[in-house]
């Protein structure tokens, strides 16, 4: 099964990929995790990522497609892939469909997380991420067992540079300009579930999987 989590920043799309992955046993695919990755390794593409990512702006698709489908050649994705996002441009997504229907794949369902804007930034303002595997925490709604330590592996826990208020609410000006397009996208195609992402964590797991459940039953 190949799933799309869309959703603005912040509506907790690493969040719900952290539970979902294990419950429909997938690989996650996390554009931005890719992009962080690459620029804690100081390389050419983290770098180039970089002075987008600090204006809140998006990375070129060019770039972003070819790593995100880089990505899914490995042999791991080949049981299925949650995408958390991207695609975030028509393009992306007409690529993304381009690609796996060659290898006769297919995205089966498009998640969109929707949380009201205030909530957005509040939640962005008290966020933690691990260093190393980047599990997000939550200062008030999801705070670690241990101040500053991951409890996944004990890794360091820092806040993103971009998630000041200035850098948010671009992010979230290029949310709606333009990824909202790609929800119509996968609503035309049938494939769009709605979810109320403004209630607890474990609440919207839960409202997700007993969608995905009843959808490919
Ligand atoms: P990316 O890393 O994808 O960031 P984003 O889309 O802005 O989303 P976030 O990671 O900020 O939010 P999230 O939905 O994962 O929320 P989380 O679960 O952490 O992209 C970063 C940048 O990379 C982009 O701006 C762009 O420059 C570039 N980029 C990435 N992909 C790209 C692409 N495809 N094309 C071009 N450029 C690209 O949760 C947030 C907080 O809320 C946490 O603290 C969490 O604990 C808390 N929380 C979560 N759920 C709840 C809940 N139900 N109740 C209360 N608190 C909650
Ligand atoms: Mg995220
Ligand atoms: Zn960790």
């Amino acid at each position: 099964m190949n799933v799309v989590l869309l959703g603005a920043p912040g509506a907790g799309k690493g969040t719900q990929a952290a539970v979902l992955t294990k419950e429909l046993g997938v690989v996650h695919v996390a554009s931005g995790d890719l992009f962080r990755k690459a620029l804690s390794e100081n390389t050419e593409l983290g770098l180039l990522a970089k002075s987008y990512m600090e204006k809140g702006d998006l990375v070129p698709d060019e770039v972003t497609i070819e790593m995100v489908l880089e990505r899914i050649r490995k042999p791991d994705c080949d049981s299925g892939v949650l995408f958390d996002g991207f695609p975030r441009t028509l393009s992306q997504a007409k690529a993304l469909d381009e690609k796996l229907a060659s290898e006769s794949r297919q995205i089966d369902k498009a998640v969109y997380i929707e949380v009201p804007e205030e909530a957005l930034i509040k939640r962005l303002s008290g966020r933690w991420i691990c260093r190393e595997c980047q599990t997000p925490y939550h200062a008030e709604s999801s705070p670690p067992k241990v101040t500053g330590r991951c409890d996944v592996c004990g890794g360091e826990l820092y806040q993103r540079a971009d998630d000041t208020e200035e850098t948010v609410r671009e992010r979230l000006k290029v949310f709606f300009s333009q990824t909202l397009p790609i929800v119509e996208y996968y609503e035309t195609q049938g494939k769009l579930l709605r979810v109320d992402g403004n209630q607890d964590i474990n609440e919207v797991s839960a409202a997700i999987t007993r969608l995905l459940r009843t959808e490919s039953a």
